[in-house]
């Protein structure tokens, strides 16, 4: 597994290296194959998805592309709490994609239902690899208690569950979630992990430097095995390492 680290200097550099690593990796795409980009929710990808839309759209294949979520809150897709939602206003809506590339879990489904069909779909139309499917990029955030995906400490065991989706319960609101595990993400070709904030330097530092503890967090657990990892930090975020 390889390991590396960029610390941007603002939100906007942030942004341009997440465009550029994704533009770069779907236009080193063979053209008879599909590009799979995971999507993640929280505030800090939506800059970045109103950052590709706005100076990245023209610079590459949309065709190439099927999108994914690597989790969602169980809401129905015009909620202000549904992460597909917020990708579809700041992204999905203002690049070519074409809408049968967009496989949006169905977070008004029943959720133990929905996280069945979701991997079905996902097994069917990621590129399969020793008979796991290997997400091209896979985009991760992280939360103040080192949760990822919404896979959270006080359910950690659902990263090391042998499907592909769980359901997940926020541990605070109890919303309840639909999650990618451990087999997507540490199968996954690229794994992108994003923070911003000092709010979040703590639990960044912890991470990456291995400190005690740190195997409590579920955002620890991330080790594709043949994947590269990249740590996009804000130099807030990355104040402590
Ligand atoms: C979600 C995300 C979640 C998010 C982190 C960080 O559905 O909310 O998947 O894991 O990435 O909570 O969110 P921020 O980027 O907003 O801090």
């Amino acid at each position: 597994m390889e390991h590396s680290l960029r610390i941007a200097k603002s939100n906007d550099e942030l942004a341009d290296i997440f465009a550029s690593v994704l533009v770069k990796h779907i236009n080193e795409t063979p053209d008879d194959r599909c590009f799979s980009w995971v999507l993640s929710g929280g505030a800090t990808p939506k800059m970045i998805f109103e950052k590709i839309a706005l100076c990245y759209k023209d610079l590459t294949d949309w065709n190439k592309v099927n999108i994914f979520w690597g989790d969602e809150r169980c809401v129905g897709p015009e909620d202000s709490e549904s992460n597909y939602k917020m990708a579809r206003e700041s992204l999905l809506d203002k690049v070519p994609v074409p809408s049968s590339n967009i496989f949006r879990i169905q977070g008004e489904s029943f959720p133990a239902d929905e996280a069945v069909r979701y991997a079905d779909q996902f097994l069917k139309n990621v590129n399969t690899v020793n008979g796991f499917p290997r997400a091209d990029l896979l985009m991760l955030g992280l939360g103040e208690d080192g949760h990822t995906a919404s896979i959270f400490p006080s359910n950690i065991q659902l990263f090391s569950s042998n499907k592909l989706f769980e359901t997940a319960e926020h541990p605070q609101t109890k919303q309840k979630r639909i999650t990618a595990t451990g087999k997507i993400i540490n199968h996954a070709k690229m794994v992108v992990i994003i923070a911003t904030g000092e709010n979040k330097s703590t639990v960044v530092a912890r991470i990456i430097n291995k400190s005690n503890g740190c195997d409590l967090l579920p955002a620890s657990c991330i080790r594709p095995e043949h994947g590269e990892v990249l740590w996009l930090l804000d130099q807030e975020a990355a104040k402590r390492l």
